[in-house]
């Protein structure tokens, strides 16, 4: 046998060997009592092991990927997610909202919730501050919450949560703060106002793995400027978004691909002393404004 040919019958055994592996592994789903857990894991290690062999993973490679989740594992507590934010810049937990909420006639498009929702919130009357002493600039936000079909939706819940002006979200400090949240209801005509801050970029947590894998691959840990928002009302299907900045530079490289063009806001600015919406007196302060108006989709029955 010649050395090309005896290299070849390597190959195809080599071949032979790794694909026999991964039909073993992935025909051990087969059987599961559980049809749709057997499905997915029946793909995932299809696609796992076609990952492997495509990119040759070395085994100190592989030792690097253990050592990565064990760190996020470790960095991982009541307050912090590190694996959420894994999925997150892995584009994960945005391909998994879109895919979740279809896109409905002109319905507002969902995006990610981020780690900073709580589900307890000061009740903010329309009108009112959800700063709740935030550094910032003011910002007044209004809009209204209708269907699909334009009928306005009174009572809805709006939630909202944004970052101060040195990009901290409350939860983020340790003194058990409730600022830059809030929650209110809309009105009879399904109308809403609130004073808020004009959102600011900030970094997402980036002291961990997933900061340290941003690094290496030369990516930024930046969001664009964004006011979260979630919006309840019966019969309707939930909606979690947030509003972008028009004019933002960091719309196109926003480290969890959470932008929307839909859902990028023009926010006017004022010069301090002009008249505010609600007769507010801001004294010298510049102020910002933004309508955004919300559309539901019913829940499919
Ligand atoms: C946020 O917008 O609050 C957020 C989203 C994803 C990861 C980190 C923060
Ligand atoms: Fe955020």
């Amino acid at each position: 046998m010649t050395d090309i040919e005896s290299t070849n019958r390597d190959d195809v055994a080599q071949h032979e060997l790794e694909s026999s592996l991964t039909a073993r592994v992935v025909r051990s789903f087969g059987e599961s009592p559980d049809d749709r857990l057997g499905f997915i894991m029946t793909s995932l290690t299809t696609h796992l092991h076609s990952f492997l062999r495509e990119v040759r993973l070395t085994e100190d490679e592989w030792a690097r990927g253990i050592e990565f989740f064990t760190a996020a594992g470790h960095i991982t507590d009541d307050r912090r997610q590190e694996f959420i934010l894994l999925s997150d810049v892995l584009g994960a937990s945005m391909q998994t909202i879109a895919m979740n909420n279809p896109v409905v006639g002109d319905a507002t498009e969902a995006t990610v919730v981020g780690p900073f929702f709580t589900e307890e919130s000061p009740e903010i009357p329309l009108g009112g501050d959800m700063a709740g002493g935030a550094s910032g600039r003011p910002c007044w936000v209004e809009g209204t919450v209708t269907d699909t079909a334009g009928v306005r939706l009174a009572g809805a819940r709006i939630d909202v949560w944004e970052a101060d002006s040195d990009g901290f979200y409350d939860v983020q400090y340790d003194d058990g703060r409730a600022a830059g949240r809030g929650h209110l209801y809309t009105d009879d005509v399904g109308g809403y106002r609130f004073w808020g801050l004009r959102p600011v970029p900030y970094a997402i947590p980036h002291d961990g793995p997933v900061g340290e894998l941003l690094a290496a691959v030369g990516r930024s840990p930046m969001r664009a400027s964004h006011l979260h928002f979630k919006v309840t009302s019966e019969g309707m299907r939930t909606l979690i978004t947030h509003i972008f900045v028009e004019g933002d530079e960091l719309l196109e490289s926003d480290a969890v691909f959470g932008v929307r063009d839909s859902l990028t806001k023009k926010f006017v600015e004022h010069a301090g002393g002009s008249s505010t919406p609600d007769g507010r007196d801001l004294g010298d302060s510049a102020w910002s404004s933004v309508r955004f108006d919300i559309v539901l989709s019913s829940v499919p029955s």
